[in-house]
This record gives structure tokens, sequence and C-alpha cells, in this order.
């Protein structure tokens, strides 16, 4: 099977996209939509943020690599009877089926920074996107200790093996330089990319840093990886360790809940 694949159909991660829905929703209203509006979103897992667009009046397809994710979304659409809200299977490198020209608004919020060749990636998304429009991203940002996800994958990998050659880090996409290269390649000019940090939380009001920290190694394929080589090496103890410290430096919550801030890269292209 594609590992890419393999890699977010392993866990579940709606027990993770539940910590991010308040962030979701106020990234959309950022967005300053007016519809009529179709609307991309691209590794969209469960709807953190197609769901929230959809509420807003835009016809919206969800894509996403993960069957399990896709299935949930549509779920979630069901319930919330938004009926031009639709998800399917895709892969982000190849939107084979995607006719060019059909967005106003392509979204990847986390997404898209996890398909393996980042320069098809952009490529894609500057195909499917119609002329006038946009392409908005959230990367997460390599190196940066207020970058939360990125600190979380870092003390991951370390505990793994090497990745196979060729392999490119998705971290590479909160980077400017090959921001601006990727979409360079798919035509777009400079001038046309806007990079910002922006914050993205993750909230609970019942979990505690260390509840997170558990979501996360059970639900969240690169951390159940990174748990289970871990497992091999005699080495458990101190990944647990390193993830906890990391969530309770990082959180903000006070009342036994979480309130994590994590910085990420908003990228928006006019297409
Ligand atoms: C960190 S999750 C973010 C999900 C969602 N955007 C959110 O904010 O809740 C990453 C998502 O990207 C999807 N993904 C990873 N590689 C992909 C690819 N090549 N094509 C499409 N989706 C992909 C995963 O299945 C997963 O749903």
């Amino acid at each position: 099977m594609n590992p890419n694949k393999a890699l977010w159909e392993k866990g579940d991660f709606t027990e993770i996209a539940a910590l991010m829905r308040q962030s979701g929703e106020a990234l959309v209203e950022s967005l300053e939509i007016t519809t009529p509006l179709r609307a991309l979103d691209l590794g969209c897992g469960d709807g953190t943020t197609a769901v929230p667009l959809a509420r807003l009046g835009a016809d919206v397809v969800g894509i996403d690599i993960a069957k399990n994710l896709v299935d949930a979304g549509n779920i979630r659409a069901a319930k919330a009877g938004l009926r031009r809200l639709t998800f399917q299977e895709g892969d982000a490198c190849n939107l084979q089926g995607v006719d060019d020209d059909s967005f106003d608004v392509t979204l990847s919020v986390f997404g898209a920074m996890f398909a393996p060749k980042p320069f098809d990636v952009a490529s894609e998304m500057v195909r499917v996107t119609k002329p006038g429009g946009r392409i908005v991203m959230g990367n997460w940002i390599p190196n940066d200790p207020t970058s939360f996800v990125s600190q979380l994958l870092k003390i991951s990998a370390s505990f793994m093996p090497p990745p196979p050659e060729g392999f490119v880090s998705p971290m590479t996409w909160g980077v400017e330089a090959h921001i601006v290269e990727r979409f360079g390649q798919a035509g777009v000019p400079r001038e046309r990319i806007s990079m910002e940090r922006d914050t993205y939380s993750f909230t609970s009001t019942d979990k505690s840093p260390a509840d997170v920290i558990e979501s996360f190694r059970r639900f969240y394929g690169p951390t159940m990886n990174a748990f289970e080589a871990a497992q091999k090496s005699g080495t458990v103890e101190a990944l647990h360790g390193q993830l906890l410290e990391l969530a309770n430096a990082q959180n903000k919550g006070t009342d036994g809940g979480t309130s994590i801030p994590a910085t990420f890269m908003r990228v928006t292209v006019r297409v």
C-alpha cells in the first residue's frame, strides 16, 4: 500500500482534530469568503475547515488520502445537514479526475504539506484553482520552538530509523524559500505569494496535556510509529517523557485543561 496513505489510515486523526475545531473555524472566518464560491479542502481530514466553510454557504469538496477520514467527514456532513459538502478520496500529488480551474479557493491546513511530492502538490493546487482565485495553506514550521507539531514530530523522528533516501520532510513547506520555489515552478511569480506567521491552538477543557500526548500516542500515525520504534529499542519512557515535557511547557491552560498555541506559516497564493 502507498506508505503515505497507510500512515494516515493507521490511527484515527479525528481524535486529534477534536482539539483543533476552534482554530479551524477561526481560520475559515479569516478568509472572508463571499458566496457563491467553490472551495477545495485538500488533506481535509474529517472536515475541521471544510465543515465551517460549508456552513458559510460555500460548495465544498474535501479530498483526503485516508479512507477512514473521508468516511468520518461524510458522516459529519450528513449529521450537520450540509448537502453542499462532500468528501472523497484522493492524493494531493495527483488530483486526477479534478478538472482544471475548478475552485475559487483551494485550502490546505496541515494537509497537503504531508504529501510526498511537494512540486507535484504545488502544481496540482495551481491547476485546479481558477485564475483570479486563491490558494491558502497552513504549514508547520521546522525548528521553531513555538510550532508545537513540528517539535512533536522532531522528537518522534529522533526515536525512529532514518527515513528512506529521497524523503522530503513535510516541514520544508514551512520554509519561505521552498514555498516560493515550489509555486514558482508551478508558474506563480513571487509577488503573488504572501507568507505570514499565524497561530493555531490545540484546546480541550477536559483533557490535560498528558491526555493530549496520550491521544497522539494512540491515534496519530507518526507518533504511533515512533512509539513502535521506541518499543523495539527500549526507549518508550524517554520518548514519552520528552513529549510530555513539550506539551507541559507549551500549555497555557490553567484550569486542568489544555490550550497549546502553535505557530504556523500561513501561505496565500493569488493564482
Ligand atoms: C494533520 S492532518 C490535518 C487534517 C485537517 N486538514 C485538519 O486540519 O483537521 C493531515 C491530513 O492530510 C492528509 N494527507 C496526507 N497526505 C495526503 C495526500 N498525499 N493527499 C491527500 N491528503 C493527504 C491525511 O490523511 C490527514 O487527513
